[in-house]
């Protein structure tokens, strides 16, 4: 329901939802912001009029702004050092992750920004650990029929070393973790090649926040979607779904003591003269 309600004895009249709107559909009838039924299916619901109102006179999408979070910034120096310090997990605690950082985690990722506000993006989460042990069997099943039938698929062969450090019991592919979070987009919405990506960098730096481990997995997603493809399909990742990553995550049994020191690789400065050597 699109349900967009105005609270005249809020409304101060400054404007700010009709110039934030980003595909502008609002407009002010004696100062107080409107969106007329043709432009309504033109909304992305990405409700920015209802953030930027400030005194909290704006409802969309039946959606209450006296419910919404106060903005409380962390600050710089906290979230640098969060983005500096988290490192790729690659030891878990056996345990099952508490299951209400696992919801707070998935409310987290929701508020990913996707293009054109679509939030297609489909979110896979493996909470039991004993679904997790599961997979890693069927998986590691599926790579062992691949090897023995010479069916690995061109330039993945290494997957047959895997397969033996399995059998030593040394799991490469999923780190031994207890849970796994992948994200992935259709094809034919907006960003499929970003969306999915976004929502998982934010995964991955809220659940370090959270006091867990985590690690991007590309051997995961090789082994789920181009060696093991049936696995992919159980797990319920649509075939269109070509743009998916994984992220195996939960209790580390590591803990690092200090952050590292990285130099930028390639910066590349565009100045003035880049543009006249163009010409
Ligand atoms: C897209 C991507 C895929 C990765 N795939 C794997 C993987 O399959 N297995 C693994 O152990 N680490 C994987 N990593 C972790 C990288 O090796 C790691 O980020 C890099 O060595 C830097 O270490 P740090 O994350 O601890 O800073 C991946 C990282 C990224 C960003």
């Amino acid at each position: 329901m699109f349900d967009f309600k105005v609270d005249e004895t809020r409304c101060i009249q400054c404007g700010e939802c009709e110039a934030d709107c980003p595909v502008r559909i609002i407009d002010l009838a004696e100062g107080l912001p409107r969106i007329s039924a043709t432009r309504q299916p033109l909304c992305i619901g990405c409700l920015h009029c209802l953030a930027v109102c400030p005194t909290a006179a704006l409802s969309i999408l039946g959606k209450d702004p006296d419910s919404s979070a106060a903005i409380m910034p962390p600050s710089p120096d906290a979230l640098e050092n969060l983005m500096k310090s988290r490192r790729s997990v690659r030891r878990y605690r056996p345990e099952a992750v508490d299951r209400a950082v696992l919801d707070r985690l998935m409310d987290i990722v929701a508020h990913a920004p996707t293009g054109k506000n679509q939030r297609r993006v489909r979110f896979t989460l493996v909470d039991d650990p004993e679904v997790m042990e599961r997979i890693r069997v069927l998986t590691m099943e599926g790579i062992r029929k691949a090897v023995d039938e010479d069916s690995l698929p061109e330039g993945m062969g290494y997957f047959a070393k895997f397969l033996t450090a399995y059998e030593q019991g040394r799991d490469i592919i999923f780190r031994g973790a207890p849970h796994m979070f992948i994200a992935s987009a259709p094809g034919d919405s907006t960003s499929p090649e970003a969306d999915p990506f976004i929502a998982l960098t934010w995964f991955e730096l809220m659940a370090n926040s959270l006091g867990l481990g985590a690690v991007w997995c590309g051997y995961a997603r090789w082994a789920l979607q181009d060696v093991v493809p049936e696995m992919g399909r159980r797990l319920g990742i649509p075939d269109d779904h070509r743009s998916m990553y994984v992220i195996m995550f939960g209790y580390p049994e590591v803990r690092y003591a200090r952050t590292v020191q990285r130099d930028v690789q390639d910066l590349h400065r565009v100045g003035m003269a880049c543009l006249e050597d163009a010409r």
